[in-house]
């Protein structure tokens, strides 16, 4: 690591030492702007860190680090189609997806939207098809997913859509249980053609006889090697990482399923968030701000993990999606020049929707030994279902962020329950079990509404925080080295568990479980 960065991270260190222990109430106090300061926005997003402990000396120390990590030098090589992927040599161009009206005029990028609307409009207006099954894995899965979920009120209504990516064969027999061959597309999708996962499950799809079969991908000679027509090759390029992919070709399956020009309403909000990330200076740019907080709560503050929990139903799977994302990206051990890390450059990320977490694992979240901050989402827009539900949606989502931050002590559960009639024996024994440490860190953000647009908007800032969170680690986000060590091991041992001899150099409980299982 460089002196400046040393020099950096001594004051980020200084301003955690001091705000570490403190009581984020406190913080309020001493800045009466406080919740004005804190609150950051961009095209169809706003964020409130008043309820993260950091205050202006802290944002000040984080910003310095940013620029001696070169967050502005890097930042201007992504957009400028530079090889920041260093170990592939590529450039990570998913944002050139959404230039929605190029200033050259059509391009690649473009040519393939026109043919998969085109394609779309066949499939979803002959009358010949009813159902798409999707097949791919990882990036290839988890976007077109997320995206079909979350704007179920712009799906069109006479195509069923199924999706499998499991290898376990659960998954592709629910994919095609109760459809008609005759009258499903299938759909493989697969950046590179090579995923056993997604392979498997095409052929035992393709094998139950599709009317017709597409594929979007990156390598279409394997596509058409595979028995796919060239015509329905919907290629992305290797510019455009797996977990950056879905606006790519890899969600055909969206294009065919929503109504028309949803799909590209939701690249000009994604759009609308590059321009912001492109532009915005550092102390105004919102996903460079909460990539830092993501840094600040990692690494100064030592929480190595982070709770997502979207209070929208139609974002529950954003945690999945998201999972991967920064994940796959930031889980890396060394620095852009294989240098090992002194401090880890990804946290990690779980969640679920609210308020169903609430009755799962939020109790930790409150009592739990370990600190773990939250990131809570709301739709401030028009909500589907009774109109009656939408007050207690934010009531939830409010009140939780408000119990992490202010707590019950003992002495306040004791009193609670005197006042109830207990007995101060009793009150004494149960007081500890009752109270609440608060001072627990929260963010709080929310997309105007629920449209294509804004969810663009939102999935562009998360594709732009993890990069930000990146450069400010040192690393290479658009690599995945750590998913193929056990690729390969899986390759040499599927002989040995379809009836074949088992590696010799097998460790011993490997080859235990071998022969236990070997069909
Ligand atoms: O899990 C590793 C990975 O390579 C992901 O990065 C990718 O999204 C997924 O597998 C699927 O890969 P492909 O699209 O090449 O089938």
């Amino acid at each position: 690591m460089s002196a400046t960065m040393n020099e950096a991270w001594a004051k980020v260190e200084t301003e955690a030492a001091r705000l570490r222990g403190a009581k984020l109430l406190d913080l309020f106090a001493a800045d009466p702007n406080r919740v004005e300061t804190l609150t950051f926005e961009a095209p169809h997003l706003k964020a409130d860190f008043s309820k993260q402990r950091i205050d202006g000396p802290a944002c000040d120390a984080v910003a310095a680090l940013a620029r001696a990590a070169d967050f502005d030098g890097w930042r201007a090589k992504l957009f400028n189609g530079e090889a920041v992927n260093t170990t592939e040599n590529r450039a990570a161009r998913h944002w050139a997806l959404r230039i929605t009206d190029p200033p050259g005029g059509d391009n690649e990028v473009t040519a393939v939207l026109d043919r998969m609307h085109e394609f779309a409009h066949e499939i979803g207006e002959s009358g010949d098809f009813d159902a798409v099954i999707h097949i791919g894995i990882g990036g290839s899965d988890l976007g077109p997913r997320l995206v079909l979920d979350a704007l179920k009120a712009y799906r069109r209504s006479n195509i069923i859509v199924r999706f499998a990516a499991n290898v376990d064969g659960a998954d592709v027999a629910d994919a095609i249980e109760g459809l008609d061959p005759k009258r499903t597309l299938l759909i493989v999708v697969s950046k590179t053609f090579t995923t056993q996962e997604t392979l498997a499950n095409a052929e035992f799809v393709r094998a139950w006889g599709p009317a017709r079969i597409a594929a979007a991908t990156a390598a279409t000679e394997k596509a058409v090697a595979w028995g796919v027509a060239e015509r329905d090759v919907f290629p992305f390029w290797d510019w455009v990482g797996g977990r950056y992919s879905l606006w790519s070709s890899v969600s055909l399956v969206c294009e065919i399923a929503l109504t028309h020009g949803v799909f590209f309403r939701m690249l000009e909000g994604a759009e609308e968030m590059d321009t912001h990330f492109r532009n915005a200076p550092f102390a105004e740019n919102l996903p460079a701000i909460s990539a830092a907080v993501q840094m600040w709560n990692r690494e100064a503050l030592g929480h190595g993990s982070y709770a997502l929990v979207p209070y929208s139903e139609r974002l529950r799977l954003l945690p999945a999606w998201l999972q991967q994302l920064e994940m796959e990206s930031n889980g890396k051990g060394v620095s852009r020049d294989g240098a090992p890390l002194k401090r880890s450059a990804c946290a990690v990320t779980w969640g679920a929707a609210g308020t169903n977490a609430q009755h799962s694992f939020f109790q930790l979240l409150h009592q739990g030994v370990d600190e773990i901050p939250v990131e809570f989402i709301v739709n401030a827009g028009a909500q589907e279902g009774p109109a009656s539900h939408r007050a207690k949606v934010y009531a939830n989502a409010l009140a939780q962020a408000r119990a992490l931050m202010v707590g019950k002590s003992a002495a306040q559960a004791k009193a609670e329950m005197i006042a109830k009639g207990v007995s101060e024996a009793e009150a004494e024994r149960l007081a500890p079990h009752r109270a609440f440490s608060g001072k627990r860190a929260s963010t709080l953000m929310a997309i105007d509404e629920l449209s294509p647009e804004a969810l663009g908007a939102l999935l562009a800032f998360y594709e732009h925080r993890t990069f930000a969170e990146a450069v400010l680690a040192g690393i290479n986000p658009f690599d995945q080295w750590g998913v193929e060590l056990g690729k390969e091991m899986a390759a040499a041992l599927l002989p040995a568990l379809e009836g074949g001899t088992p590696p010799a150099d097998l460790d011993p409980s490997t080859a235990a479980w071998v022969r236990q299982l070997r069909t």
